[in-house]
């Protein structure tokens, strides 16, 4: 799929596409509290350059990890990897839309995805991942979250570009209500911003003299400066498809 070069050229280089930190998705993983010598079939959507889906097949060192993105660029940056740590037999990639995933039901132990239920929001995702994940097996799905409450400043930002950014408590009952199980959850730090937030001001530093890339690089600048108000953060849901749902 074509991507304006603003849009390629924010974000290159960049190991992360999100906030987030091996650290976090690591600790993310300790709390599904399950056996990591499984053999698991693992889906990550929306992954990127796949920061994450190394993690899980580190973590889980007898399982498969399918990992798909919309973009071609990303995958290629992650096959790289792949390629380097021997991985081609467990990390498999897909350019395919989240909207539209080509797996059978219930073909996956876990599902993750990080920073990217948003693209099209936390309920839809919820109820378009819930078919592909085998009984009693896992979703963790980030989504943005108040962690206190919002400042006007914060809210009238996220009204304008993800109006589903809710409390914890009201993401819990939208799990519930799409029929999981709520297991747990995990609050990214602030530190796990920075590093991401400091790369991307100085790729969009370089973007400036694109007029093109205008909104682009306004919007993410009022993100980063919004994020001084400390209300908000991605939270990691950890819920289960049971038996009897
Ligand atoms: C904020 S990034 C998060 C990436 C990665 N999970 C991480 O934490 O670094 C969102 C990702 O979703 C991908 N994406 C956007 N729209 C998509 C779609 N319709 N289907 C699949 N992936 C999509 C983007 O290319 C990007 O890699």
């Amino acid at each position: 799929m074509d991507v304006p070069l603003y849009f390629y050229l924010a974000f290159k280089d960049m190991e992360r596409l999100a906030a987030g930190s091996d650290t976090s998705t690591y600790n993310v993983l300790d709390l599904l509290n399950i056996d990591s010598c499984l053999k698991l079939n693992i889906l990550d959507i929306g992954c990127g350059v796949g920061s994450d889906t190394l993690i899980l097949a580190d973590y889980f060192k007898n399982s498969t990890v399918e990992a798909v993105d919309l973009f071609g660029h990303y995958l290629d940056a992650l096959n790289s990897e792949v390629s380097k740590n021997n991985l081609n037999d467990r990390i498999l990639t897909y350019e395919m839309d989240m909207n539209d995933l080509d797996f059978a039901n219930e073909e996956f132990d876990i599902v993750f995805s990080h920073a990217s239920a948003e693209i099209i929001g936390f309920r839809k995702a919820l109820r378009k991942w819930k078919r592909l994940i085998k009984k009693d097996g896992y979703l963790i799905c980030s989504d943005l979250t108040w962690i206190l409450k919002p400042s006007a400043e914060s809210k009238e930002f996220w009204l304008r570009t993800y109006a589903e950014v809710d409390t914890i408590e009201n993401k819990i009952s939208q799990i519930e209500n799409a029929g999981f199980k709520y297991i747990n959850h995990y609050t990214i730090p602030k530190s796990d911003f920075d590093g991401y937030y400091s790369k991307l001001k100085s790729n969009l530093a370089k973007l400036k003299s694109d007029k093109s890339a205008k909104d682009f690089i306004k919007q993410l600048e009022d993100e980063i400066s919004i994020s001084k108000n400390d209300d908000f953060s991605y939270v990691f849901y950890i819920m289960k498809k049971s038996n009897h749902q």
